[in-house]
């Protein structure tokens, strides 16, 4: 398996893997306004890709801010069902935070599952000054500071455009 940067000519099979990979379409339909915004970031969207150029899984990340602060959201992320359970999806997470972090991105912010991404050093975003845009989301709202994060980055989160129409 090698990890590569997504290409424009990937995106109808990184599409299938989406819907493959979540059991309702939205995520699959967020990705295809995620891929036309002016916010998304193809140099931190990463495919997990098998020997025979099939594509296993996928990452993207979009521009996102922490007050005026811009700052990484990251996600949709997924796995093809049947690859599941053998790293690729931390190998996708490993990777694209390295990249992120490679930028000089401030942070990583996501809504996802509390027992995944805590691993990789996720910590709930408010307990870092990050106030999420719905309140209900708790503590599946996370965030993991970059080295370029300091105290003076705090306030209301914003995701990319498309998100907003969930
Ligand atoms: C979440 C997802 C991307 C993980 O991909 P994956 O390739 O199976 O993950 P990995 O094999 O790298 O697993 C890494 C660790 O996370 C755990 N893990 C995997 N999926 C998990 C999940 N859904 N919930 C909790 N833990 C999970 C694994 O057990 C593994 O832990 P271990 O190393 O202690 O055994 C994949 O399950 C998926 O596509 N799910 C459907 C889409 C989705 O829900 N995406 C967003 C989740 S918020």
């Amino acid at each position: 398996m090698i990890l590569r940067r997504e290409q424009a000519p990937d995106r109808p099979e990184i599409l299938a893997l989406i819907e493959a990979a979540f059991p309702e379409p939205v995520e699959a339909r967020l990705l295809r306004e995620l891929f036309a915004s002016r916010e998304y970031l193809p140099e931190l969207s990463l495919v997990a890709e098998s020997a025979d150029a099939e594509i296993l899984g996928y990452v993207i990340s979009t521009r996102a801010w922490i007050g005026d602060t811009p700052a990484v959201g990251l996600g949709p992320i997924g796995v093809l069902p049947q690859w599941r359970r053998q790293g690729i999806g931390a190998a996708l997470m490993h990777a694209s935070i390295d990249a992120a972090r490679e930028q000089g991105e401030p942070a990583i912010v996501l809504l996802g599952s509390t027992d995944f991404y805590p691993r990789f050093g996720f910590v709930p975003a408010d307990s870092v000054g990050i106030a999420s845009p719905d309140p209900s989301w708790g503590s599946h709202f996370m965030a993991l500071p970059l080295p370029g994060f300091h105290a003076g980055i705090r306030g209301h989160f914003r995701y990319a455009e498309p998100f907003s129409k969930l």
